[in-house]
């Protein structure tokens, strides 16, 4: 599809809804299963490309590791993964392939850091831009042979010789934090990880349910090497990232009164619907439950009025990926909003600074970039427009939410780039059509 066109007004966000699984929870729970000796049964599992697709063709995650000897089997919708252990893995006979999913990259890196075979990664012209370094300095700092031009993709990992150490983390990144998980379950010795902005903590919570090699005392994680990692079943709940979209969708238009079922309301991805409160939303949270280490329930958003507001320092990781469909709330919020110090925005798989500023723009919205943020005039409306996924699932979603309350039409070109983590989100848009 080429491109796809939003009506105003022809919307409203009523009733139950459920979204793809959490995609940053699956790719761990493929990872940690590949570890296990046993067969792990996955519960749950997105279909998204960066994690696996019904036609089996683009599915990073899946794929990178079944090339270095992970066994999958799809039975009545549940994945099982039949793991090698921490380092036991087989050589790939060719190139892998990571696609457009820095996760996948930067997990996997830590991983295949501590193997006794030559490894080489690449992936599509998106992540070839992203940077590598914050993942290669701190891996190569533990003993790792890793080789690239201006630290990007290609990648060739070689065999090196892993030593455990201290770290402390001041990027506020849970893919480097994970990779250095990853990698220090294969060195020698002990490794203790500070973070100084808290990011999501999937890695740590879903191995520590599979091995009393991790500890965590405040913002210190402890890993010691070469567990025997056991784990029966992973349950993915659905993905907040995903959900959001449908939150600001629910708040922005009339008569909405939506339930979202079966939510990742894990601390470290949720924090975007404080800041929604904040800016006034009707959003309540109910039905929570324990699944996999994670809390999890269900959310009912209620149309609202909203007011501005600022968000920096420490919030940023805990919402990186839902500051461009925040900035439209801020769009149509009352008042000046600021998002300071999101400098990482960046590196995305668009300059999301650059791309939420210059599409929303085009929607009338009073938005203006700054060197490591965004400022934001709130408007009554905004107007339809000819706007650009620039290849970005989540512009590509956030300018279709967009849509559904601008008056006039909305184009956006490049829509397909969803399937990265919402292969069904248009159809799921449809559906709320008046
Ligand atoms: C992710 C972490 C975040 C996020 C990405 C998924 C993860 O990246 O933007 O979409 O699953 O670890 P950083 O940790 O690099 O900020």
């Amino acid at each position: 599809m080429d491109k796809i066109e939003i009506k105003s007004s022809s919307h409203t966000f009523s009733g139950e809804l459920r979204v793809p699984a959490d995609k940053s929870i699956a790719h761990r729970a493929l990872l940690i299963a590949s570890l296990n000796k046993e067969m792990t049964k996955i519960s749950n599992l997105a279909f998204s490309e960066d994690v696996r697709t019904i036609s089996n063709d683009i599915q990073s995650t899946i794929k990178c590791l079944a090339d270095i000897g992970v066994q999958f089997a799809e039975i009545k919708g549940n994945v099982f993964v039949r793991g090698r252990g921490i380092k036991d893995f087989i050589q790939s006979e060719g190139i892998l392939d990571c696609g457009n999913s820095g996760t996948t990259t930067r997990l996997i890196m830590g991983l295949l850091s501590g193997q006794r075979f030559e490894s080489k990664l690449n992936g599509d012209n998106s992540l070839k831009n992203r940077p590598m370094a914050r993942v290669i300095e701190p891996l190569s700092e533990m003993g790792a042979n890793i080789s690239s031009e201006n630290n990007q993709l290609p990648i060739t990992i070689s065999p090196g010789n892993l030593k455990g150490g201290n770290f402390n983390l001041s990027l506020g990144s849970a893919q480097v934090k994970s990779a250095i998980i990853f990698a220090a379950l294969c060195a020698d010795g002990e490794t203790k990880l500070k973070e100084i902005k808290k990011s999501r903590d999937h890695t740590e919570i879903m191995l520590m349910s599979c091995t009393d090699n991790i500890k965590i005392v405040e913002n210190e994680i402890t890993i010691k090497p070469d567990p025997v990692v056991k784990v029966e079943s992973f349950n993915i709940p659905g993905d907040p990232s995903s959900a959001a979209f449908f939150i600001v969708a629910a708040l922005l238009n009339k008569d909405s009164n939506l339930t979202i079922k079966n939510l990742c309301l894990n601390k470290t991805r949720i924090y975007f619907i404080e800041i929604l409160r904040k800016m006034g939303a009707k959003i309540e949270i109910s039905n929570i439950v324990e699944s996999s280490g994670e809390p999890t329930g269900d959310i009912n958003v209620k149309t609202s009025d909203l007011k501005s507001v600022q968000i920096e320092g420490d919030s940023i990781p805990l919402l990186i990926d839902e500051i461009p469909i925040l900035c439209l709330a801020c769009s149509l919020a009352e008042g000046e909003s600021k998002i300071l110090d999101a400098g990482e925005l960046r590196f995305k798989e668009s300059d999301r600074i650059k791309t939420t500023v210059s599409e929303l723009s085009k929607l009338g919205s009073g938005i203006t970039e700054i060197e490591n943020g965004i400022i934001i005039n709130g408007k009554s409306s905004l107007n339809g427009g000819d706007c650009d996924s620039h290849q970005d699932h989540r512009i590509a979603m956030m300018l279709a939410v967009a849509g559904t309350i601008a008056n006039g039409e909305t184009i956006i070109n490049n829509p397909d780039c969803v399937s990265i983590s919402f292969p069904n989100f248009f159809k799921a848009l449809d559906n709320f059509r008046k």
